[in-house]
Protein backbone atom coordinates (compact mmCIF):
# COMPACT_ATOMS: atom_id res chain seq x y z
CA UNK A 1 0.00 0.00 0.00
CA UNK A 2 0.89 3.47 -0.80
CA UNK A 3 -0.11 6.07 1.36
CA UNK A 4 -0.60 9.44 1.28
CA UNK A 5 -0.58 11.80 4.57
CA UNK A 6 -1.58 15.54 4.04
CA UNK A 7 -0.58 18.13 5.99
CA UNK A 8 1.96 16.28 8.28
CA UNK A 9 3.19 19.59 9.79
CA UNK A 10 4.73 18.23 13.27
CA UNK A 11 3.29 14.65 13.36
CA UNK A 12 6.63 12.56 12.73
CA UNK A 13 5.88 9.42 14.93
CA UNK A 14 2.68 9.28 12.30
CA UNK A 15 4.70 8.91 9.16
CA UNK A 16 7.06 6.44 11.59
CA UNK A 17 4.73 4.09 12.31
CA UNK A 18 3.33 3.61 8.80
CA UNK A 19 6.85 3.17 7.68
CA UNK A 20 7.01 0.84 10.48
CA UNK A 21 4.14 -1.09 10.32
CA UNK A 22 3.49 -1.07 6.32
CA UNK A 23 4.61 -2.71 3.07
CA UNK A 24 5.11 0.09 0.67
CA UNK A 25 5.58 3.70 0.36
CA UNK A 26 4.36 6.82 2.82
CA UNK A 27 4.36 9.99 0.77
CA UNK A 28 3.47 13.28 3.02
CA UNK A 29 2.16 17.06 1.99
CA UNK A 30 2.35 20.36 3.59
CA UNK A 31 2.32 23.56 2.45
CA UNK A 32 5.76 24.41 4.88
CA UNK A 33 9.31 23.22 3.71
CA UNK A 34 9.80 23.88 7.81
CA UNK A 35 7.50 20.90 8.59
CA UNK A 36 9.31 18.26 10.25
CA UNK A 37 7.07 15.38 9.39
CA UNK A 38 7.15 15.74 5.67
CA UNK A 39 11.87 14.55 6.28
CA UNK A 40 10.44 10.89 7.70
CA UNK A 41 8.49 10.24 4.78
CA UNK A 42 9.96 8.30 2.26
CA UNK A 43 8.79 11.41 -0.77
CA UNK A 44 7.31 14.69 0.35
CA UNK A 45 5.68 17.59 -1.54
CA UNK A 46 5.05 20.79 -0.52
CA UNK A 47 1.58 22.20 -1.76
CA UNK A 48 -0.58 25.16 -1.57
CA UNK A 49 -2.96 26.20 1.28
CA UNK A 50 -5.85 23.89 1.48
CA UNK A 51 -7.99 26.98 0.50
CA UNK A 52 -6.12 27.61 -2.70
CA UNK A 53 -8.46 26.56 -5.78
CA UNK A 54 -5.74 24.77 -7.36
CA UNK A 55 -5.76 22.36 -4.02
CA UNK A 56 -7.74 19.24 -4.56
CA UNK A 57 -6.61 19.03 -8.24
CA UNK A 58 -2.55 19.16 -6.97
CA UNK A 59 -2.90 16.49 -4.62
CA UNK A 60 -4.96 14.22 -7.13
CA UNK A 61 -2.06 14.53 -9.64
CA UNK A 62 0.01 12.79 -6.69
CA UNK A 63 -1.98 10.29 -6.16
CA UNK A 64 -1.95 9.37 -10.14
CA UNK A 65 2.05 9.90 -10.31
CA UNK A 66 3.05 8.29 -6.56
CA UNK A 67 -0.03 5.29 -7.00
CA UNK A 68 -1.24 6.28 -4.14
CA UNK A 69 -3.67 3.54 -2.56
CA UNK A 70 -5.06 5.51 0.40
CA UNK A 71 -5.24 9.18 1.68
CA UNK A 72 -6.01 11.00 4.96
CA UNK A 73 -5.37 14.10 6.88
CA UNK A 74 -3.85 15.50 9.78
CA UNK A 75 -5.83 18.78 10.07
CA UNK A 76 -9.48 19.84 10.90
CA UNK A 77 -10.45 21.78 8.43
CA UNK A 78 -9.34 19.48 5.24
CA UNK A 79 -11.62 16.40 6.28
CA UNK A 80 -14.34 17.53 5.04
CA UNK A 81 -12.88 18.44 1.63
CA UNK A 82 -11.60 15.04 1.48
CA UNK A 83 -14.66 13.45 2.19
CA UNK A 84 -16.79 15.78 0.01
CA UNK A 85 -14.58 14.99 -2.96
CA UNK A 86 -14.55 11.28 -2.19
CA UNK A 87 -15.22 10.32 -5.77
CA UNK A 88 -12.76 11.68 -7.24
CA UNK A 89 -10.68 9.79 -5.67
CA UNK A 90 -12.29 6.69 -5.86
CA UNK A 91 -12.44 7.04 -9.70
CA UNK A 92 -8.56 6.72 -9.13
CA UNK A 93 -8.49 3.68 -6.70
CA UNK A 94 -7.66 5.85 -3.76
CA UNK A 95 -9.20 4.84 -0.22
CA UNK A 96 -9.88 8.44 1.68
CA UNK A 97 -9.26 6.58 5.21
CA UNK A 98 -12.23 8.87 6.96
CA UNK A 99 -15.44 9.69 7.83
CA UNK A 100 -18.87 11.06 5.64
CA UNK A 101 -18.82 14.48 4.88
CA UNK A 102 -22.18 15.04 7.06
CA UNK A 103 -19.55 13.33 10.11
CA UNK A 104 -16.78 15.88 9.52
CA UNK A 105 -19.12 18.39 9.59
CA UNK A 106 -20.83 17.75 12.71
CA UNK A 107 -17.71 16.51 14.35
CA UNK A 108 -16.15 20.53 13.91
CA UNK A 109 -19.29 22.20 15.25
CA UNK A 110 -19.51 21.36 18.76
CA UNK A 111 -23.17 22.72 18.81
CA UNK A 112 -24.32 20.24 16.39
CA UNK A 113 -22.77 17.66 18.19
CA UNK A 114 -24.20 18.61 21.52
CA UNK A 115 -27.76 18.76 19.89
CA UNK A 116 -26.90 15.29 18.13
CA UNK A 117 -26.15 13.88 21.35
CA UNK A 118 -28.51 15.06 23.77
CA UNK A 119 -31.64 13.88 21.29
CA UNK A 120 -30.18 10.50 21.68
CA UNK A 121 -29.54 10.57 25.33
CA UNK A 122 -26.08 10.82 25.86
CA UNK A 123 -24.68 12.42 28.38
CA UNK A 124 -22.78 15.67 27.86
CA UNK A 125 -21.75 19.20 28.68
CA UNK A 126 -25.46 21.29 28.52
CA UNK A 127 -24.75 24.24 25.67
CA UNK A 128 -25.39 26.97 24.40
CA UNK A 129 -24.91 29.17 21.47
CA UNK A 130 -27.73 31.69 22.06
CA UNK A 131 -27.64 34.37 25.41
CA UNK A 132 -30.79 34.16 25.83
CA UNK A 133 -31.66 30.50 26.29
CA UNK A 134 -28.25 30.99 28.60
CA UNK A 135 -29.45 33.38 30.73
CA UNK A 136 -32.96 32.22 31.25
CA UNK A 137 -31.63 28.44 31.75
CA UNK A 138 -29.12 30.40 35.03
CA UNK A 139 -32.75 32.47 36.13
CA UNK A 140 -34.51 28.83 36.35
CA UNK A 141 -30.91 26.84 38.24
CA UNK A 142 -31.05 25.03 35.36
CA UNK A 143 -27.05 25.69 34.80
CA UNK A 144 -24.56 28.13 37.01
CA UNK A 145 -20.98 29.57 36.80
CA UNK A 146 -18.13 28.16 36.53
CA UNK A 147 -19.29 27.73 33.01
CA UNK A 148 -16.46 26.65 30.05
CA UNK A 149 -16.59 29.55 26.73
CA UNK A 150 -14.91 28.03 23.15
CA UNK A 151 -15.19 28.88 19.99
CA UNK A 152 -18.07 26.72 17.86
CA UNK A 153 -15.83 25.76 15.46
CA UNK A 154 -12.70 26.02 17.39
CA UNK A 155 -9.50 23.50 17.53
CA UNK A 156 -6.37 22.95 19.86
CA UNK A 157 -8.08 24.47 22.97
CA UNK A 158 -8.07 28.17 20.84
CA UNK A 159 -9.82 30.87 22.95
CA UNK A 160 -11.26 28.44 25.84
CA UNK A 161 -11.78 29.87 29.12
CA UNK A 162 -13.39 29.02 32.16
CA UNK A 163 -15.98 31.80 33.01
CA UNK A 164 -16.66 32.66 36.52
CA UNK A 165 -19.27 35.40 36.10
CA UNK A 166 -21.82 37.14 34.05
CA UNK A 167 -19.72 40.26 33.78
CA UNK A 168 -17.27 38.27 31.50
CA UNK A 169 -19.13 36.29 30.00
CA UNK A 170 -21.17 39.35 28.87
CA UNK A 171 -17.72 40.97 27.79
CA UNK A 172 -16.99 37.64 26.06
CA UNK A 173 -20.14 37.03 23.94
CA UNK A 174 -19.88 40.88 22.91
CA UNK A 175 -16.24 41.06 21.62
CA UNK A 176 -15.82 37.54 19.81
CA UNK A 177 -18.58 35.92 17.24
CA UNK A 178 -19.73 32.55 17.32
CA UNK A 179 -18.79 31.28 20.91
CA UNK A 180 -20.71 28.83 22.55
CA UNK A 181 -21.63 27.95 26.84
CA UNK A 182 -21.23 25.24 28.07
CA UNK A 183 -21.66 23.54 31.50
CA UNK A 184 -18.60 22.99 33.44
CA UNK A 185 -17.35 19.20 33.57
CA UNK A 186 -15.03 18.98 36.53
CA UNK A 187 -14.07 15.19 36.28
CA UNK A 188 -11.08 12.98 34.96
CA UNK A 189 -10.54 13.82 30.93
CA UNK A 190 -10.16 10.58 28.66
CA UNK A 191 -9.20 10.12 25.39
CA UNK A 192 -9.88 7.55 23.17
CA UNK A 193 -8.13 6.01 20.08
CA UNK A 194 -10.93 4.31 18.15
CA UNK A 195 -11.03 2.19 14.81
CA UNK A 196 -13.70 1.27 12.57
CA UNK A 197 -13.15 -1.02 10.40
CA UNK A 198 -13.71 0.44 7.18
CA UNK A 199 -15.27 -3.00 5.20
CA UNK A 200 -17.34 -4.27 8.21
CA UNK A 201 -18.11 -0.79 9.81
CA UNK A 202 -17.17 -2.54 13.58
CA UNK A 203 -15.55 -0.94 16.10
CA UNK A 204 -12.22 -2.85 15.93
CA UNK A 205 -10.04 -1.34 18.28
CA UNK A 206 -10.55 1.13 21.44
CA UNK A 207 -7.76 2.48 23.47
CA UNK A 208 -8.48 4.55 26.49
CA UNK A 209 -5.89 6.76 28.70
CA UNK A 210 -6.43 9.44 31.36
CA UNK A 211 -4.96 12.50 30.90
CA UNK A 212 -2.97 14.13 33.74
CA UNK A 213 -1.15 16.99 31.90
CA UNK A 214 -1.99 18.99 28.93
CA UNK A 215 -0.27 21.33 26.90
CA UNK A 216 -1.27 23.58 24.27
CA UNK A 217 -4.49 21.67 23.55
CA UNK A 218 -2.54 18.65 23.40
CA UNK A 219 -2.11 15.71 25.91
CA UNK A 220 1.40 15.50 27.01
CA UNK A 221 0.94 13.11 30.37
CA UNK A 222 -1.33 10.14 30.08
CA UNK A 223 -1.78 6.66 31.52
CA UNK A 224 -3.78 3.87 30.02
CA UNK A 225 -6.77 2.30 31.79
CA UNK A 226 -9.68 0.03 30.77
CA UNK A 227 -13.01 0.12 31.36
CA UNK A 228 -15.50 -2.47 30.00
CA UNK A 229 -18.47 0.01 30.58
CA UNK A 230 -16.42 2.60 28.40
CA UNK A 231 -15.88 0.16 25.57
CA UNK A 232 -19.65 -0.83 25.34
CA UNK A 233 -20.12 3.06 25.27
CA UNK A 234 -17.92 3.91 22.62
CA UNK A 235 -18.82 0.97 20.77
CA UNK A 236 -22.31 2.41 21.12
CA UNK A 237 -21.58 5.99 20.05
CA UNK A 238 -19.77 5.16 17.57
CA UNK A 239 -22.07 2.99 15.58
CA UNK A 240 -24.90 4.39 15.95
CA UNK A 241 -23.02 7.76 14.36
CA UNK A 242 -21.44 5.79 11.58
CA UNK A 243 -17.80 7.32 12.17
CA UNK A 244 -15.21 5.41 9.96
CA UNK A 245 -11.19 4.49 10.06
CA UNK A 246 -9.36 6.48 12.53
CA UNK A 247 -10.71 8.80 14.82
CA UNK A 248 -10.27 10.12 18.13
CA UNK A 249 -12.96 11.07 21.12
CA UNK A 250 -12.79 13.12 24.38
CA UNK A 251 -14.76 12.62 26.91
CA UNK A 252 -14.95 13.72 30.73
CA UNK A 253 -15.48 11.19 33.65
CA UNK A 254 -17.60 12.84 36.19
CA UNK A 255 -18.92 11.15 39.51
CA UNK A 256 -18.35 7.84 37.84
CA UNK A 257 -20.77 8.73 34.81
CA UNK A 258 -19.35 9.28 31.48
CA UNK A 259 -19.55 12.79 29.09
CA UNK A 260 -18.74 12.60 25.62
CA UNK A 261 -17.15 15.86 24.67
CA UNK A 262 -15.99 15.93 21.07
CA UNK A 263 -14.81 13.77 18.52
CA UNK A 264 -11.78 14.12 15.91
CA UNK A 265 -12.36 12.48 13.08
CA UNK A 266 -8.53 11.72 12.86
CA UNK A 267 -5.41 10.76 14.36
CA UNK A 268 -5.14 12.76 17.55
CA UNK A 269 -2.32 14.12 18.81
CA UNK A 270 -1.91 11.51 21.75
CA UNK A 271 -2.66 8.41 19.15
CA UNK A 272 1.62 7.37 19.61
CA UNK A 273 0.63 6.19 23.20
CA UNK A 274 -1.97 3.53 21.63
CA UNK A 275 0.56 2.63 18.51
CA UNK A 276 3.54 2.37 21.48
CA UNK A 277 0.87 0.01 23.84
CA UNK A 278 0.04 -2.36 20.64
CA UNK A 279 -2.61 -1.00 19.26
CA UNK A 280 -1.32 -0.51 15.18
CA UNK A 281 -3.79 1.28 13.32
CA UNK A 282 -1.80 1.57 10.75
CA UNK A 283 -2.06 -1.98 9.75
CA UNK A 284 -5.58 -1.67 9.89
CA UNK A 285 -5.68 0.54 7.83
CA UNK A 286 -3.87 -1.32 5.75
CA UNK A 287 -5.65 -4.37 5.82
CA UNK A 288 -9.11 -2.27 4.83
CA UNK A 289 -6.82 -1.11 1.86
CA UNK A 290 -6.38 -4.84 0.79
CA UNK A 291 -9.46 -5.95 1.12
CA UNK A 292 -9.21 -7.47 4.52
CA UNK A 293 -11.20 -7.34 7.51
CA UNK A 294 -10.13 -6.47 10.61
CA UNK A 295 -10.71 -8.77 13.96
CA UNK A 296 -12.56 -7.21 17.02
CA UNK A 297 -9.21 -6.37 19.16
CA UNK A 298 -10.73 -4.00 21.47
CA UNK A 299 -8.64 -3.59 24.63
CA UNK A 300 -6.06 -5.47 23.36
CA UNK A 301 -3.47 -3.48 25.86
CA UNK A 302 -1.86 -2.85 28.66
CA UNK A 303 -3.29 -0.70 32.05
CA UNK A 304 -0.90 1.32 33.82
CA UNK A 305 1.50 2.18 30.61
CA UNK A 306 2.38 6.42 30.80
CA UNK A 307 2.92 8.27 28.10
CA UNK A 308 5.67 11.73 28.75
CA UNK A 309 5.58 13.73 25.67
CA UNK A 310 9.34 15.75 25.16
CA UNK A 311 11.02 18.05 22.39
CA UNK A 312 12.70 16.53 19.56
CA UNK A 313 14.38 18.76 17.22
CA UNK A 314 15.07 18.34 13.52
CA UNK A 315 18.25 20.08 11.85
CA UNK A 316 17.99 20.54 7.85
CA UNK A 317 19.57 22.61 5.01
N1 LIG B 1 -17.31 21.67 29.32
C1 LIG B 1 -16.06 21.66 29.73
N2 LIG B 1 -15.74 21.65 31.04
C2 LIG B 1 -14.43 21.65 31.45
N3 LIG B 1 -13.38 21.66 30.62
C3 LIG B 1 -13.62 21.67 29.30
C4 LIG B 1 -14.96 21.67 28.78
N4 LIG B 1 -14.89 21.68 27.43
C5 LIG B 1 -13.58 21.68 27.13
N5 LIG B 1 -12.81 21.68 28.23
C6 LIG B 1 -11.32 21.70 28.24
O1 LIG B 1 -10.86 22.44 27.11
C7 LIG B 1 -10.14 21.61 26.20
C8 LIG B 1 -10.47 21.98 24.76
O2 LIG B 1 -11.85 21.87 24.51
P1 LIG B 1 -12.42 20.98 23.33
O3 LIG B 1 -13.91 21.06 23.42
O4 LIG B 1 -11.82 19.63 23.37
O5 LIG B 1 -11.99 21.80 22.04
P2 LIG B 1 -10.77 21.67 21.01
O6 LIG B 1 -9.94 20.47 21.41
O7 LIG B 1 -11.44 21.48 19.70
O8 LIG B 1 -10.06 22.97 21.12
C9 LIG B 1 -10.51 20.19 26.58
O9 LIG B 1 -9.48 19.28 26.26
C10 LIG B 1 -10.73 20.32 28.07
O10 LIG B 1 -9.48 20.33 28.77
MG1 LIG C 1 -10.47 18.52 22.17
Amino acid sequence: MNILVLSAGTRNKIIQYFKKSIVGRVIATDMQRIAPAIYEADIFYLVPRISDPGYLDIILDICKKEKINAVFSLIDPELSLLAANQRKFDELGVRVIGSSYELCERSLDKMQMFTWLKERGYRCARSYSEKDIFYSDLERGLISFPVFVKPIRGSASIAISKVEDRETLDLLWTHTDDLMVQEYLKGQEIGADVYIDMISREVVSIFTKKKIVMRAGETDKAVSFKDPLLFDLIERFVRESGYLGQIDIDIFEVDGQYYISEVNPRFGGGYPHAYECGCDHMKMIENNVDGKINQRAIGNYEDGIYMMKYNEVLIRK
